[in-house]
Protein backbone atom coordinates (compact mmCIF):
# COMPACT_ATOMS: atom_id res chain seq x y z
CA UNK A 1 0.00 0.00 0.00
CA UNK A 2 1.32 3.45 -0.69
CA UNK A 3 0.14 6.37 0.57
CA UNK A 4 -0.29 7.76 -3.05
CA UNK A 5 -2.82 5.81 -4.63
CA UNK A 6 -2.38 5.14 -8.63
CA UNK A 7 -4.26 5.67 -11.09
CA UNK A 8 -3.21 2.65 -14.16
CA UNK A 9 -3.57 3.76 -17.61
CA UNK A 10 -2.72 1.55 -19.86
CA UNK A 11 -3.75 1.88 -23.15
CA UNK A 12 -6.19 -0.90 -23.57
CA UNK A 13 -7.28 -0.15 -20.12
CA UNK A 14 -9.83 3.02 -19.06
CA UNK A 15 -8.88 5.14 -16.15
CA UNK A 16 -10.47 4.36 -13.13
CA UNK A 17 -11.32 5.62 -9.61
CA UNK A 18 -8.44 5.01 -6.74
CA UNK A 19 -9.21 5.54 -2.99
CA UNK A 20 -6.87 6.10 -0.30
CA UNK A 21 -6.19 3.67 2.42
CA UNK A 22 -9.34 2.27 4.55
CA UNK A 23 -9.47 3.64 7.77
CA UNK A 24 -8.50 -0.48 8.91
CA UNK A 25 -5.22 -0.50 6.32
CA UNK A 26 -3.74 2.92 7.62
CA UNK A 27 -4.18 1.19 11.20
CA UNK A 28 -2.19 -1.64 10.22
CA UNK A 29 0.50 -0.54 8.04
CA UNK A 30 1.01 2.76 10.64
CA UNK A 31 0.18 1.39 13.91
CA UNK A 32 -2.33 3.87 14.61
CA UNK A 33 -4.98 2.25 17.29
CA UNK A 34 -7.89 2.06 14.37
CA UNK A 35 -10.03 4.57 16.61
CA UNK A 36 -7.53 7.16 16.04
CA UNK A 37 -7.84 7.06 12.31
CA UNK A 38 -9.37 10.39 11.02
CA UNK A 39 -10.62 10.85 7.39
CA UNK A 40 -9.38 13.99 5.46
CA UNK A 41 -9.33 12.50 2.36
CA UNK A 42 -13.46 12.67 1.55
CA UNK A 43 -14.75 15.94 2.13
CA UNK A 44 -17.08 14.70 4.32
CA UNK A 45 -18.52 15.88 7.32
CA UNK A 46 -18.39 15.13 10.56
CA UNK A 47 -21.53 13.99 11.55
CA UNK A 48 -24.86 13.43 9.89
CA UNK A 49 -28.25 15.35 10.59
CA UNK A 50 -29.62 14.33 13.85
CA UNK A 51 -33.24 13.41 11.81
CA UNK A 52 -31.09 10.23 10.05
CA UNK A 53 -30.49 8.34 12.78
CA UNK A 54 -34.32 9.37 14.83
CA UNK A 55 -35.39 7.98 11.06
CA UNK A 56 -33.99 5.09 11.40
CA UNK A 57 -34.94 4.15 14.98
CA UNK A 58 -38.67 4.83 13.99
CA UNK A 59 -37.98 2.86 11.16
CA UNK A 60 -41.13 4.69 9.23
CA UNK A 61 -39.37 4.37 5.55
CA UNK A 62 -41.50 5.32 2.55
CA UNK A 63 -42.40 1.79 1.37
CA UNK A 64 -42.09 -1.54 3.07
CA UNK A 65 -38.03 -2.49 2.99
CA UNK A 66 -39.75 -5.87 1.55
CA UNK A 67 -40.46 -3.85 -1.78
CA UNK A 68 -38.61 -1.94 -4.26
CA UNK A 69 -38.45 1.86 -3.63
CA UNK A 70 -40.78 3.71 -6.23
CA UNK A 71 -39.67 3.94 -9.04
CA UNK A 72 -40.34 7.08 -9.86
CA UNK A 73 -39.10 8.07 -5.94
CA UNK A 74 -41.75 10.76 -6.48
CA UNK A 75 -42.02 12.17 -2.67
CA UNK A 76 -37.97 12.99 -2.73
CA UNK A 77 -38.19 14.78 -6.55
CA UNK A 78 -41.33 16.52 -5.82
CA UNK A 79 -38.93 17.78 -2.32
CA UNK A 80 -35.61 18.59 -4.39
CA UNK A 81 -37.73 20.28 -6.91
CA UNK A 82 -38.92 22.65 -4.33
CA UNK A 83 -35.09 23.17 -2.39
CA UNK A 84 -33.83 23.55 -6.45
CA UNK A 85 -36.98 26.12 -7.64
CA UNK A 86 -37.19 23.44 -10.77
CA UNK A 87 -39.85 21.61 -11.80
CA UNK A 88 -40.63 18.30 -10.41
CA UNK A 89 -39.83 17.17 -14.36
CA UNK A 90 -36.15 18.85 -14.41
CA UNK A 91 -34.81 16.38 -11.91
CA UNK A 92 -33.50 12.78 -11.51
CA UNK A 93 -32.27 10.87 -8.95
CA UNK A 94 -29.16 9.13 -8.50
CA UNK A 95 -26.77 7.04 -6.61
CA UNK A 96 -24.81 9.44 -5.37
CA UNK A 97 -23.58 12.88 -7.81
CA UNK A 98 -21.19 9.81 -9.34
CA UNK A 99 -24.19 7.36 -10.54
CA UNK A 100 -25.43 10.88 -12.24
CA UNK A 101 -22.01 11.34 -13.94
CA UNK A 102 -22.35 7.94 -15.11
CA UNK A 103 -25.38 8.02 -16.52
CA UNK A 104 -24.79 11.30 -18.70
CA UNK A 105 -21.43 9.84 -20.33
CA UNK A 106 -23.85 6.98 -21.08
CA UNK A 107 -26.52 9.35 -22.27
CA UNK A 108 -24.51 12.07 -23.88
CA UNK A 109 -20.65 10.14 -25.04
CA UNK A 110 -21.14 7.90 -28.12
CA UNK A 111 -18.40 5.28 -27.50
CA UNK A 112 -15.04 6.84 -29.71
CA UNK A 113 -16.39 10.52 -28.43
CA UNK A 114 -15.01 13.06 -26.95
CA UNK A 115 -15.18 15.24 -23.67
CA UNK A 116 -13.55 18.12 -22.47
CA UNK A 117 -11.92 18.10 -19.05
CA UNK A 118 -10.58 21.11 -17.64
CA UNK A 119 -7.63 19.72 -15.67
CA UNK A 120 -7.01 19.68 -12.46
CA UNK A 121 -10.99 18.17 -11.57
CA UNK A 122 -12.92 15.56 -10.08
CA UNK A 123 -11.07 12.32 -11.36
CA UNK A 124 -14.52 10.55 -11.73
CA UNK A 125 -15.26 12.56 -15.46
CA UNK A 126 -12.27 11.44 -16.95
CA UNK A 127 -12.74 7.77 -15.92
CA UNK A 128 -16.70 7.64 -17.00
CA UNK A 129 -15.24 9.18 -20.37
CA UNK A 130 -12.67 6.51 -20.40
CA UNK A 131 -15.17 3.81 -19.59
CA UNK A 132 -17.67 4.56 -22.04
CA UNK A 133 -14.90 4.60 -24.64
CA UNK A 134 -14.36 7.70 -25.68
CA UNK A 135 -11.98 10.30 -24.89
CA UNK A 136 -10.76 12.63 -22.22
CA UNK A 137 -9.59 15.87 -23.96
CA UNK A 138 -7.36 17.26 -20.90
CA UNK A 139 -7.63 21.19 -21.00
CA UNK A 140 -5.16 22.85 -18.55
CA UNK A 141 -6.63 24.84 -16.27
CA UNK A 142 -4.94 28.76 -15.61
CA UNK A 143 -2.63 28.69 -12.92
CA UNK A 144 -2.78 28.83 -8.99
CA UNK A 145 -2.71 32.88 -9.18
CA UNK A 146 -5.87 32.54 -11.51
CA UNK A 147 -7.77 30.72 -8.93
CA UNK A 148 -7.33 27.35 -11.23
CA UNK A 149 -9.76 28.90 -13.65
CA UNK A 150 -11.24 27.43 -16.60
CA UNK A 151 -9.13 28.77 -19.54
CA UNK A 152 -12.02 29.91 -21.77
CA UNK A 153 -10.54 29.97 -25.30
CA UNK A 154 -8.81 26.72 -24.96
CA UNK A 155 -12.23 25.62 -23.41
CA UNK A 156 -14.05 26.65 -26.19
CA UNK A 157 -11.97 25.50 -29.12
CA UNK A 158 -12.19 21.61 -27.90
CA UNK A 159 -15.81 22.06 -26.70
CA UNK A 160 -16.14 22.64 -30.86
CA UNK A 161 -14.90 19.14 -31.05
CA UNK A 162 -16.65 17.74 -28.02
CA UNK A 163 -19.93 15.70 -27.34
CA UNK A 164 -19.40 16.82 -23.61
CA UNK A 165 -17.96 18.91 -21.39
CA UNK A 166 -17.28 18.45 -17.89
CA UNK A 167 -17.60 21.50 -15.35
CA UNK A 168 -17.04 21.48 -11.43
CA UNK A 169 -17.56 24.57 -10.02
CA UNK A 170 -16.70 25.25 -6.98
CA UNK A 171 -13.77 22.95 -8.01
CA UNK A 172 -12.46 19.88 -6.62
CA UNK A 173 -9.65 20.22 -5.98
CA UNK A 174 -8.45 23.55 -6.13
CA UNK A 175 -11.66 24.84 -3.97
CA UNK A 176 -12.55 27.71 -5.94
CA UNK A 177 -15.65 28.40 -7.82
CA UNK A 178 -15.27 30.26 -11.42
CA UNK A 179 -14.99 33.45 -12.22
CA UNK A 180 -18.26 35.84 -12.28
CA UNK A 181 -19.95 34.76 -15.58
CA UNK A 182 -17.27 32.36 -16.84
CA UNK A 183 -19.80 29.39 -17.29
CA UNK A 184 -22.52 31.39 -19.24
CA UNK A 185 -19.60 32.65 -21.14
CA UNK A 186 -18.66 29.24 -22.07
CA UNK A 187 -22.34 27.87 -22.52
CA UNK A 188 -23.08 31.21 -24.96
CA UNK A 189 -20.13 30.34 -27.13
CA UNK A 190 -20.92 26.77 -27.08
CA UNK A 191 -24.58 27.82 -28.52
CA UNK A 192 -22.65 30.07 -31.17
CA UNK A 193 -19.96 27.92 -32.28
CA UNK A 194 -22.78 25.30 -32.83
CA UNK A 195 -25.32 26.90 -34.75
CA UNK A 196 -22.45 28.32 -37.18
CA UNK A 197 -20.88 24.61 -37.54
CA UNK A 198 -24.45 23.51 -38.09
CA UNK A 199 -24.16 21.06 -35.65
CA UNK A 200 -25.56 20.30 -32.19
CA UNK A 201 -23.81 21.67 -29.03
CA UNK A 202 -21.53 19.84 -26.62
CA UNK A 203 -23.75 18.76 -23.36
CA UNK A 204 -22.37 20.99 -20.16
CA UNK A 205 -22.25 19.17 -17.18
CA UNK A 206 -22.15 21.34 -14.31
CA UNK A 207 -21.25 19.41 -10.89
CA UNK A 208 -22.34 21.57 -8.08
CA UNK A 209 -21.33 19.14 -5.29
CA UNK A 210 -20.34 22.24 -3.22
CA UNK A 211 -22.69 24.46 -4.22
CA UNK A 212 -24.31 24.79 -0.51
CA UNK A 213 -20.74 25.83 0.57
CA UNK A 214 -21.37 29.27 -1.40
CA UNK A 215 -25.25 29.17 -1.45
CA UNK A 216 -25.65 30.06 -5.09
CA UNK A 217 -26.52 27.79 -8.24
CA UNK A 218 -26.24 28.28 -12.02
CA UNK A 219 -29.41 26.29 -12.30
CA UNK A 220 -31.20 29.07 -13.74
CA UNK A 221 -29.18 28.85 -16.95
CA UNK A 222 -31.21 25.66 -17.85
CA UNK A 223 -33.65 27.74 -19.16
CA UNK A 224 -31.84 29.30 -21.86
CA UNK A 225 -29.62 26.13 -22.67
CA UNK A 226 -31.56 22.91 -22.37
CA UNK A 227 -27.42 21.34 -23.28
CA UNK A 228 -27.21 22.54 -19.39
CA UNK A 229 -27.13 19.35 -16.79
CA UNK A 230 -26.48 20.73 -13.50
CA UNK A 231 -24.94 17.63 -10.60
CA UNK A 232 -26.53 17.84 -6.90
CA UNK A 233 -25.85 15.93 -3.88
CA UNK A 234 -26.35 15.18 -0.69
CA UNK A 235 -23.03 13.94 0.09
CA UNK A 236 -21.59 17.18 1.27
CA UNK A 237 -23.50 19.91 2.87
CA UNK A 238 -26.13 17.61 3.71
CA UNK A 239 -23.66 15.21 5.28
CA UNK A 240 -25.25 12.45 4.17
CA UNK A 241 -22.70 10.93 1.97
CA UNK A 242 -23.40 6.99 3.06
CA UNK A 243 -26.99 7.61 1.77
CA UNK A 244 -25.79 7.81 -1.65
CA UNK A 245 -28.05 10.51 -3.26
CA UNK A 246 -27.38 12.78 -6.30
CA UNK A 247 -29.82 15.15 -8.46
CA UNK A 248 -29.66 15.46 -12.35
CA UNK A 249 -31.02 19.35 -12.87
CA UNK A 250 -31.76 19.64 -16.60
CA UNK A 251 -34.79 20.61 -19.24
CA UNK A 252 -37.30 18.04 -19.16
CA UNK A 253 -36.04 16.66 -22.77
CA UNK A 254 -32.43 16.49 -21.27
CA UNK A 255 -33.79 14.59 -17.94
CA UNK A 256 -35.56 12.64 -20.75
CA UNK A 257 -32.62 11.27 -22.28
CA UNK A 258 -30.48 10.65 -19.29
CA UNK A 259 -33.26 8.49 -18.03
CA UNK A 260 -33.14 6.05 -20.88
CA UNK A 261 -29.76 4.97 -18.67
CA UNK A 262 -31.37 4.76 -15.55
CA UNK A 263 -31.25 1.31 -14.12
CA UNK A 264 -34.62 0.34 -11.31
CA UNK A 265 -33.97 1.05 -7.64
CA UNK A 266 -30.42 2.22 -7.41
CA UNK A 267 -31.23 4.18 -4.81
CA UNK A 268 -32.12 2.81 -1.47
CA UNK A 269 -36.04 3.39 0.04
CA UNK A 270 -34.19 4.31 3.38
CA UNK A 271 -32.02 6.63 1.25
CA UNK A 272 -34.97 8.21 0.01
CA UNK A 273 -36.91 8.73 3.00
CA UNK A 274 -33.95 10.03 4.63
CA UNK A 275 -32.82 12.37 2.24
CA UNK A 276 -35.85 13.82 1.24
CA UNK A 277 -36.48 14.75 5.12
CA UNK A 278 -33.36 16.06 5.05
CA UNK A 279 -34.01 18.54 2.06
CA UNK A 280 -37.05 19.25 3.86
CA UNK A 281 -35.39 20.41 7.28
CA UNK A 282 -32.49 22.34 5.86
CA UNK A 283 -31.11 23.98 9.47
CA UNK A 284 -29.13 20.91 10.30
CA UNK A 285 -27.09 21.84 6.61
CA UNK A 286 -26.96 25.27 7.07
CA UNK A 287 -25.48 24.73 10.70
CA UNK A 288 -23.22 22.58 8.68
CA UNK A 289 -22.48 24.85 6.02
CA UNK A 290 -21.69 27.52 9.33
CA UNK A 291 -18.86 24.99 10.88
CA UNK A 292 -17.01 25.02 7.94
CA UNK A 293 -17.70 28.63 7.72
CA UNK A 294 -16.11 29.25 11.11
CA UNK A 295 -13.43 26.73 10.76
CA UNK A 296 -12.09 27.48 7.17
CA UNK A 297 -9.84 31.08 8.37
CA UNK A 298 -8.93 28.97 12.11
CA UNK A 299 -7.48 26.02 9.87
CA UNK A 300 -5.94 28.04 7.06
CA UNK A 301 -4.37 30.63 9.78
CA UNK A 302 -2.90 27.61 12.03
CA UNK A 303 -1.98 25.67 8.87
CA UNK A 304 -0.20 28.52 7.87
CA UNK A 305 1.44 29.39 10.90
CA UNK A 306 2.98 26.14 10.79
CA UNK A 307 4.23 26.71 7.53
CA UNK A 308 2.03 25.03 4.81
CA UNK A 309 1.34 27.03 1.64
CA UNK A 310 -2.65 26.36 2.24
CA UNK A 311 -4.42 28.51 -0.83
CA UNK A 312 -7.77 29.96 -1.01
CA UNK A 313 -10.86 27.62 -0.52
CA UNK A 314 -14.84 28.51 -0.27
CA UNK A 315 -15.14 24.88 0.24
CA UNK A 316 -15.33 22.15 2.92
CA UNK A 317 -11.61 21.47 2.39
CA UNK A 318 -8.32 23.02 1.40
CA UNK A 319 -5.52 23.08 -1.36
CA UNK A 320 -1.82 22.85 0.76
CA UNK A 321 0.96 23.19 -2.05
CA UNK A 322 4.12 21.50 -0.31
CA UNK A 323 6.19 22.62 -3.38
CA UNK A 324 7.51 19.67 -4.77
CA UNK A 325 5.96 15.99 -4.87
CA UNK A 326 8.48 15.05 -2.43
CA UNK A 327 7.68 16.98 0.04
CA UNK A 328 3.88 16.49 -0.12
CA UNK A 329 4.83 12.41 -0.14
CA UNK A 330 6.45 13.51 3.17
CA UNK A 331 3.72 15.86 4.99
CA UNK A 332 1.22 12.82 3.40
CA UNK A 333 3.37 10.01 5.01
CA UNK A 334 3.61 12.11 8.73
CA UNK A 335 0.27 12.58 8.84
CA UNK A 336 -0.55 9.11 8.01
CA UNK A 337 1.93 7.77 11.16
CA UNK A 338 -0.77 10.07 12.88
CA UNK A 339 -3.91 8.61 11.39
CA UNK A 340 -4.81 11.69 9.57
CA UNK A 341 -5.41 10.72 6.07
CA UNK A 342 -5.05 13.32 3.60
CA UNK A 343 -5.99 13.06 -0.17
CA UNK A 344 -2.92 12.55 -2.51
CA UNK A 345 -1.84 12.91 -6.05
CA UNK A 346 -0.26 10.46 -8.16
CA UNK A 347 2.98 10.90 -9.85
CA UNK A 348 2.40 12.83 -12.84
CA UNK A 349 -0.70 14.37 -11.76
CA UNK A 350 -0.58 18.29 -12.31
CA UNK A 351 -0.99 18.78 -8.40
CA UNK A 352 1.43 15.93 -7.40
CA UNK A 353 3.49 18.23 -5.61
CA UNK A 354 0.07 18.96 -3.30
CA UNK A 355 -2.47 17.26 -0.58
CA UNK A 356 -6.51 18.20 -0.09
CA UNK A 357 -7.90 18.29 3.23
CA UNK A 358 -11.13 18.02 4.41
CA UNK A 359 -12.22 20.82 7.02
CA UNK A 360 -13.69 18.74 9.97
CA UNK A 361 -15.05 19.75 13.21
CA UNK A 362 -13.03 21.81 15.80
CA UNK A 363 -11.30 18.74 16.94
CA UNK A 364 -10.35 17.02 14.40
CA UNK A 365 -9.01 20.33 13.06
CA UNK A 366 -6.83 20.66 16.21
CA UNK A 367 -5.51 17.44 15.50
CA UNK A 368 -4.28 18.11 11.75
CA UNK A 369 -2.87 21.63 13.21
CA UNK A 370 -0.66 20.12 15.75
CA UNK A 371 0.41 16.87 13.12
CA UNK A 372 1.54 19.64 11.07
CA UNK A 373 3.59 21.44 13.27
CA UNK A 374 5.23 17.76 14.32
CA UNK A 375 5.86 16.86 11.30
CA UNK A 376 7.38 20.82 10.38
CA UNK A 377 11.00 19.82 11.44
CA UNK A 378 10.95 16.84 8.94
CA UNK A 379 9.44 19.38 6.17
CA UNK A 380 12.09 22.17 6.50
CA UNK A 381 15.11 19.48 6.91
CA UNK A 382 13.63 18.25 3.21
CA UNK A 383 14.01 22.09 1.92
CA UNK A 384 11.70 24.38 0.46
C1 LIG B 1 -16.99 17.37 -7.46
C2 LIG B 1 -17.57 16.11 -6.95
N1 LIG B 1 -18.58 15.54 -7.62
C3 LIG B 1 -19.14 14.41 -7.18
C4 LIG B 1 -18.69 13.77 -6.05
C5 LIG B 1 -19.34 12.49 -5.63
O1 LIG B 1 -20.49 12.80 -4.93
P1 LIG B 1 -21.51 11.68 -4.48
O2 LIG B 1 -21.11 11.26 -3.10
O3 LIG B 1 -22.83 12.37 -4.50
O4 LIG B 1 -21.42 10.55 -5.46
C6 LIG B 1 -17.65 14.32 -5.31
C7 LIG B 1 -17.15 13.66 -4.09
O5 LIG B 1 -16.11 13.94 -3.57
C8 LIG B 1 -17.08 15.52 -5.78
O6 LIG B 1 -16.07 16.11 -5.12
Amino acid sequence: MSPTPVTTSLPTQPASYSWEATDEEVAARYGVPLERVLRFDLNTSPAPPELAPRILAEGAFEAPLSEYPPSDYRRLIETAARVYGVGTDELLVGAGADEILDLCAKAFLPPGGRAVVPAPTYAMYRVVTEQRGATADLVPRLGRDDGYALDLDASRAAAAEADLVWLCSPNNPTGLPEPEGAIETLLDVIAVDALAAGREPATVVLDEAYAEFVGASLVGLRERHPNLVVVRTASKAYALAGLRVGFAVARPGTIARIATYRPPGSVSTVSVTVVAAALDEPAAMEANVARVDAERDRLTDALREAGWDVGPTVTNFVLVDFGSAERAAIAATGLLRLGLVPRTFPAGHPLAHALRLTIRDRAGNDRLITAANEIRPELEAAGG
